[in-house]
């Protein structure tokens, strides 16, 4: 299916938290969870957000469906802006645009049929009619559910199952965006190969658009058109999946795709050594300039390789996301990577 662009557009979106400093402490830290994130979604495309733990995916898809509140920026589904709905107006937004957690479980209350679940955001839009038990049987017929089972209860159901029903609960409204949080992180391997091609199949038939959270590079490589790389709250790298993945910019993207197995065991870039970068730093305390700069190899290649240094730049001066004459958009000073890097000076 053609993708139209522009569904959604997020302009940047940011959220501080204020965190207590400790448990018993008066004190509260700014918590810079989303810090200046925009990028577009159109119809029928699938947009895979990654980063690692921490680095502001769900917070994002919190805000998009404003389960959260931001900070500033805007969101606007089609031309509309969500940031400035009023509460009521919040929940008739909800039909257009729904989650999937990665806990079904968790997200599904133990207390209440399947049929309960399911007519719940019906009933909440005002929309339920003798006719929505047909609706529901047909919805749970569709994502590979025994309408029969609707009666049971969410402990009555595996894993992969509860995922089922927690994409039939978030299709009831027929809505046009899924934001769809580590939806396949909690199962086995070959349940998520089965839920990943039941939400491609939903997205033919119905022209929905995803955005597909992930820490699973190689899910979101399967899944999706356009990637974009988070880190501490920001976009730092957005292409089309064939040029984020066979020839990525950012050297964050480059260690996050280090880690993943190639699907062509004998490919060049299967022999790629692990770059090694340490964890991931505080969402309370930014570093200056590029806030990746402490663990940045290719900034420390380019000024010597000796411990702790990188070029002024990259400390002084955040860099913003450009286009890149390859495709797609990077935030970085030096956006092609140093070829000349041996293996082991990549390492921590
Ligand atoms: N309600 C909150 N109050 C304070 N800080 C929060 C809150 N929710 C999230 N954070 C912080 O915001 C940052 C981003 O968290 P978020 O859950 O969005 O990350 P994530 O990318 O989804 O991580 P994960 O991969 O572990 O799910 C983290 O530093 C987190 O501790
Ligand atoms: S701007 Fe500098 S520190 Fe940041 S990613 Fe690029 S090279 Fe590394
Ligand atoms: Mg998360």
């Amino acid at each position: 299916m053609a993708i139209v662009p522009d569904l959604l557009q997020v302009k940047d979106l940011r959220k501080t938290f204020a965190a207590k400093r400790g448990l018993f402490s008066r004190n509260r830290r700014a918590v810079h969870a989303v810090d200046g994130v925009s990028f577009s979604l159109g119809t029928g495309e699938t947009l895979g957000l990654v980063g690692e733990s921490g680095s502001g995916k769900s917070t994002l898809g919190r805000l998009m469906l404003r389960l959260i509140d931001p900070t500033a920026g805007s969101v606007q589904l089609e031309g509309r802006e969500l940031t400035t709905l009023s509460p009521a107006q919040v929940r008739a937004m909800r039909s257009d645009i729904q989650m999937v957690f990665q806990d079904p479980y968790g997200s599904l209350d133990p207390r209440k049929t399947i049929a309960t679940t399911l007519a719940e955001p019906l009933k909440v839009h005002g929309t339920w009619t003798p006719e929505s038990s047909a609706r529901i049987r047909e919805t749970m017929l569709r994502v590979g559910l025994n309408p029969d089972h609707a009666e049971r209860y969410p402990h009555q159901f595996s894993g992969g199952q509860r995922q089922r029903i927690g994409i039939a609960r978030a299709l009831m409204l027929n809505p046009k965006v899924l934001v769809l949080d580590e939806p396949v992180s909690a199962l086995d391997v070959s349940i998520q190969a089965q839920i990943i091609n039941l939400l491609k199949a939903l997205q033919r038939e119905r022209g929905l658009s995803y955005v597909f959270i992930a820490h699973d590079l190689a899910v979101v490589r399967h899944v999706s058109d356009r990637v974009a790389v988070l880190y501490l709250g920001k976009i730092v790298e957005l292409a089309d999946r064939d040029t984020l993945y066979g020839n990525p910019a950012h050297p964050y993207t480059e260690a996050l795709l280090s880690a993943v197995p190639h699907p062509d065991p004998d490919a060049a870039q299967a022999r790629r050594p692990i770059i090694a970068i340490g964890e991931i730093g505080s969402a309370t305390q930014l570093p200056s300039g590029c806030r990746f700069h402490p663990r940045c190899f290719r900034a420390r290649a380019l000024a010597g390789g000796a411990p702790g240094a990188v070029p002024e730049v990259c400390q002084r001066e955040e860099p913003v996301l450009q286009a890149r004459p390859a495709g797609g958009f990077v935030a970085c000073h030096f956006p092609e990577p140093v070829r000349s890097l041996s293996p082991d000076s990549t390492e921590h």
